[in-house]
């Protein structure tokens, strides 16, 4: 019998390419649950629900009543959880999304799995709990104390703590991931690579906050695809996994890659406000996820080129949810 996995957010960026990916290489039979946000659409996944190889539910992970009807009549064998409010800018901006759906919406999945004893959660978190690392020489492991800067990073960790507190006082089972920046198609204008791809495409010169110098590192998103597929067959119970590249790189040194490939003037970069509160550097240790037999497949090169080209291709895709405010101004924080 095949896995079934009921995928929350998948309508999201990473989400539907985590659902295509395991659409194309396995049998793993997948329902996708998401409220269909500003950021989540059914565009991303509509061909795989027409021709029948996925099943969506629109819903939102803090409606209890719901899920507990979608998990009832699904019986999920792992819940993989994508959904988020998750744009550092806005939650700088409105943070309430952010509480609601990244705590709440985390304490309902919680509520309802220990309640009916539907499988597995497999819940994404992110780099960004481990909060700034500049300055410092080392890499943040999954022990690592959570030190979060934003609203944002705040609420992931927040969801984490709930998380391992149902681990340990309830049994729930659990396994978390850690990804670092993601990249590909799919990925909402208002984030740094498509921006810039499309701010060039509008004749205007690519923003970068502050001196552009901060670090992070880059991971093609079909790589994590792969990396949580690993975590869910090889992976253990009550485990943190990172996920990273180790393919670091500054945010100006990432805005200067696209301004070649685009063939673009490399000068075409204006500095703009700082993000307040922005951490400097992320960086993680990544040997225990590799101890699995994973490893990332896609150079920051390959992956960038693969980028610009699928939005270039795709401006049906992203030419109406083009947000003034987020993309094509130079500052969100007026
Ligand atoms: N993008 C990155 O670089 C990155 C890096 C590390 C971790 N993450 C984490 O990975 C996950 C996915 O990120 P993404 O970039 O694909 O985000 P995204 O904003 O593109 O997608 C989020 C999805 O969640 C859905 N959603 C939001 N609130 C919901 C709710 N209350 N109920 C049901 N669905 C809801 C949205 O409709 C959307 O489909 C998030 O948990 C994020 O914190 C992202």
């Amino acid at each position: 019998m095949p896995l079934k996995v009921l995928v929350t957010g998948g309508a999201g960026f990473i989400g539907s390419n985590f659902v295509r990916f395991l659409a194309k290489n396995t049998d793993i039979e997948m329902l996708v649950y998401d409220k269909l946000t500003y950021a989540g659409r059914y565009e991303n996944i509509a061909d795989l629900v027409e021709r029948k190889r996925i099943s969506f539910v629109k819903g939102d992970i803090c409606d209890e009543e719901m899920i507990t009807r979608t998990m009832n009549s699904w019986r999920p064998d792992i819940v993989v959880n994508f959904a988020a409010e998750t744009h550092v800018d806005r939650s700088i901006n409105e943070p309430s999304p952010f509480i609601r759906t990244n705590i709440l919406g985390i304490f309902t999945i919680l509520e309802v799995l220990r309640k009916i004893d539907a499988g597995v959660l497999l819940h994404v978190s992110t780099d960004e709990v481990y909060g700034d690392l500049w300055g410092k020489e080392e890499k943040a492991t999954e022990n690592s104390i959570l030190n979060p800067s934003s609203p944002y990073s705040a609420s992931k960790a927040s969801g984490d703590m709930l998380i391992k507190s149902y681990g340990r006082t309830y049994g729930l089972k659990y396994r978390i991931v850690r990804p670092c920046n993601n990249y590909g198609p799919y990925q909402h204008p208002e984030k740094l690579i498509p921006r810039t791809i499309i701010r060039l495409l509008h004749g205007r010169p690519a923003v970068v906050y502050g001196d552009g110098e901060q670090i992070r590192d880059w991971i093609f998103t079909e790589d994590t695809a792969r990396a949580m597929l690993t975590v869910m067959e090889r992976g253990k119970d009550g485990e943190v996994y990172n996920i990273c590249s180790d393919m670091s790189a500054t945010v100006k040194d990432i805005v200067e890659m696209i301004l070649k490939i685009m063939g673009r003037d490399q000068r075409s970069i204006v500095y703009g406000k700082p993000r307040p509160g922005e951490d400097r550097r992320y960086a993680m240790e990544c040997g225990k996820i590799k101890s699995l037999g994973w490893r990332p497949e896609v150079t920051l090169e390959e992956g960038l080129r693969k980028t610009v080209k699928w939005y270039l291709d795709n401006e049906w895709w992203w030419k109406a949810i083009v947000d003034e405010r987020y993309v094509l101004a130079e500052s969100p924080w007026g």
